[in-house]
């Protein structure tokens, strides 16, 4: 539940330095002063500090796709959350579903992972959500309640405000298919419930992801259960991704 919304663009293992540079650039350049918008871009690695250099001085926050838990030490092809504060990237992704299906992390790990990024000041985006067949089988509830538990489980409680959590059913990213409003809003209130049970002092911040367009997202966002969207194929297309922010200009905070 934030004051405004929350967008963030999932470059994924596209734009590479010199073309992350290029596009940073043109956001800049298009960029409208935001009223009611957070605007956060997750380059890949390697793009992070040319991005960071091209994007200072502006309201766009720069954040990693993946971090590691430990500070430093034997853990080869891994990015420190130590060594990304350093570089003053503000967030990193954790668990995407890419990382969960595709590099066998485990929901275990993901937990590891948001407590090294929460204890070097960074904030954790966590991404969860179901597959195809678990959402026919009717378990799209116990699947989130099984990657989400580790995970709050990790989080001290003077930390869960630097929590971010991204509801992506893994059947609608990359595909074009849309999760229906009612799906959105029930997958929504399970993980508000399941966040409510740690008694934070602060509430849960939710995204939707999955092949958010600025032809979808604006009744997305009209949902009072949605705080913003995780994007990835639109982020990184220029004219798209600055609709999404026009339209989430357009769209009323619903919760606050
Ligand atoms: P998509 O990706 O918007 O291309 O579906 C979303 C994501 O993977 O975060």
């Amino acid at each position: 539940m934030r004051n405004r919304h929350l967008l963030i663009g999932n470059w994924k293992m596209n734009l590479g330095p010199s073309q992350a540079a290029a596009f940073a650039l043109k956001l800049r350049e298009g960029l409208p002063k935001t009223a009611r918008t957070d605007v956060w871009v997750a380059p890949p690695t390697v793009s992070l500090a040319p991005v960071c250099a091209e994007l200072a001085g502006t309201s766009i926050v720069v954040g990693a796709q993946n971090v590691h838990w430990a500070a430093s030490g034997a853990f080869t092809g891994e990015t420190s959350p130590v060594f990304l504060a350093d570089l003053g990237i503000a967030f990193s992704l954790v668990g995407h579903s890419e990382r969960r299906t595709l590099f066998g992390e485990s929901s275990q790990q993901v937990a590891q992972r948001t407590q090294g990024a929460l204890a070097a000041g960074l904030t954790a985006v966590v991404c969860i959500g179901e597959t195809e067949g678990e959402r026919s089988a009717g378990r799209t509830e116990t699947v989130l309640e099984e990657q989400l538990s580790p995970v709050l489980e990790s989080v001290a409680r003077d930390a869960a405000g630097r929590v971010v959590l991204a509801y992506e059913p893994v059947w609608a990213i990359g595909t074009g298919k849309v999760a229906a409003l009612e799906e959105i809003r029930q997958a929504h209130r399970c993980i508000e419930s399941l966040w409510a049970r740690k008694q934070f002092t602060s509430s849960p911040v939710i995204l939707y992801g999955g092949s958010v367009n600025p032809g979808n997202f604006a009744e997305i966002l009209a949902l009072p259960e949605v705080d913003g969207a995780l994007v990835g194929g639109a982020s990184i297309k220029v004219d798209q991704w600055l609709s999404l922010i026009a339209i989430a200009e357009e769209s009323p905070v619903a919760r606050g």
